[in-house]
């Protein structure tokens, strides 16, 4: 992947997000609130972090934007796509994470962004029933038809760039199967062929994308651009890529206090963590097939950080346990308790509580504002393939499992990739520092 210097982000940047639901509808109606100085983007990295640039005497620190050439939230167009047909005020409504004090300012804004046609298999979220789908003749029509999206939607609002946001539901887990993900042309004979059970439709969102020149994020924790088929494609293209799943809550909790014990060489004997969630998100979650892709991508977390290898008086066979339960009236507003079993001199058994009260959409916004325009500066920059980078900002980040590459999960040194991939986009050596 090519080092360079980031273009200027001139003209407009589309953002085409799929799925019009909590995160998506808290996401754009915050951006809109920001332009109107009427909300803080808070929890936003390219709108609040600063990175320290240069060593000694001449190290200084600047936000992003001074590093590297950002949009403003002034240079954003929004478009989605929905199962259901409501408008993004109405979901934003629906979906009860913001005040209606905090979307009615902006309300004609939102009225404007109407759900196009899903593409949607009811098979991969049979909790969902809605009927803004698009009629498909096989998987391969389904992603011409989202391609004609794409280019209508740049047609219609003039934007340079786009960039397509996977925010919609988990979908039933696709296990990777080299003889349809394999290769792009495997991928492609298997869509031509019309195969549902391997082909999801999150994979022609995708292959949609990247065939109309736009990077594609994976919100969810959905094998999607995981695969080597979309990586061939994603190479071919020059484009980047991103997943998998929102690294909000608990995840990111783990993430940052797993290496603690490690750091400390304290001893690990097991670590159950469980939810309590009743969104919409939470509703497809209890469909058992949908779960699994859940719970695949947040096991993945602890075992790069703690990892038996390299101390196994320290972390042998601990018990890594994750639920996430339905319970409808917390909505939004999840509660997760994390019980960490740890033990410490002559094998002592200590415990940790750690139990979070918050709220899942207000902290996955600022990832899809984060990960839109950082995944567009990438494709600035000429940085195609899966972007290492952004891991800082996902649960189950993409490595090449197929050369046995082990992810990045441990938070501290996500960021150090972060920064040094904002730094060598501007210009600025890479480097090794804390800060
Ligand atoms: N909020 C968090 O903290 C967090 C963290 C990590 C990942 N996620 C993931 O983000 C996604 C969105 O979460 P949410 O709370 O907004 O859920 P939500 O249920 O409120 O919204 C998802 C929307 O996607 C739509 N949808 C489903 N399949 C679709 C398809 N094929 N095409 C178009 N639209 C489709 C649904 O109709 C729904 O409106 C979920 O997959 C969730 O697991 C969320």
């Amino acid at each position: 992947m090519a080092n360079q210097i980031a273009k200027p982000a001139t003209g407009k940047l589309g953002i085409m997000v799929v799925g019009l639901g909590a995160v998506s509808t808290t996401f754009i109606t915050g951006v809109f609130m920001t332009r109107k100085g009427l909300a803080k983007p808070v929890g936003s990295m390219t709108q609040y972090d600063k990175i320290r640039v240069g060593l000694g005497a001449d190290k200084k620190y600047l936000h992003y934007s001074d590093i590297v050439s950002m949009p403003s939230l002034n240079d954003i167009e929004f478009a989605a796509w929905d199962v259901y047909p409501a408008n993004a005020y109405e979901s934003a409504i629906n979906a009860e994470v913001l005040k209606e004090r905090d979307i009615n300012p902006v309300k004609d804004e939102l009225l404007a962004i109407k759900p196009l046609k899903a593409a949607f298999d009811k098979k991969y979220a049979a909790r969902l029933d809605g009927d803004n789908v698009k009629d498909c003749k096989d998987r391969w029509d389904m992603a011409e038809q989202i391609r004609q999206d794409i280019r209508d939607f740049k047609a219609r609002t003039g934007v340079e760039r786009i960039v397509v946001l996977w925010a919609a539901s988990t979908e039933i887990y696709v296990a990777p199967d080299m003889k349809y993900h394999g290769s792009l042309a495997a991928l492609e004979a298997a869509m031509k062929a019309n195969d549902t059970d391997h082909i999801a439709p999150s994979m022609c969102y995708a292959y949609a994308a990247l065939m109309e020149g736009a990077p594609f994020v994976m919100g969810a924790p959905n094998t999607t651009v995981d695969i080597p088929a979309m990586w061939e494609l994603a190479e071919m293209k020059k484009l980047p890529i991103a997943g998998k799943d929102f690294k909000t809550g608990q995840t990111l909790v783990k993430s940052g206090f797993a290496p603690i014990i490690g750091t400390r060489m304290l001893g690990l004997s097991g670590w159950f963590s469980t939810n309590i969630l009743g969104n919409r998100d939470g509703l497809v979650l209890d469909e058992p097939a949908n779960f699994r892709t859940k719970e695949v991508s947040k096991l993945s977390t602890l075992e790069s950080i703690l990892v038996a290898e390299e101390q196994p008086d320290l972390y042998t066979n601990y018990f890594h346990k994750v639920r996430i339960n339905y319970y409808p009236p917390r909505n939004d507003n999840k509660e997760g308790w994390d019980n960490i079993d740890i033990f410490g001199w002559m094998g002592y058994p200590m415990q940790i509580k750690i139990n979070f009260l918050c709220r899942d959409s207000i902290l996955a916004a600022p990832l899809c504002l984060d990960l839109c325009l950082l995944i567009d500066l990438a494709h600035r920059a000429g940085r195609w393939g899966t972007q290492r980078f952004l891991s800082f900002f996902l649960k189950s980040p993409m490595h090449d499992y197929t050369k046995n590459e082990v992810p990045v999960n441990h938070l501290f040194q996500q960021y150090v990739m972060l920064k040094n991939a904002i730094r060598e986009m501007g210009g600025y050596e890479a480097d090794e520092q804390i800060d």
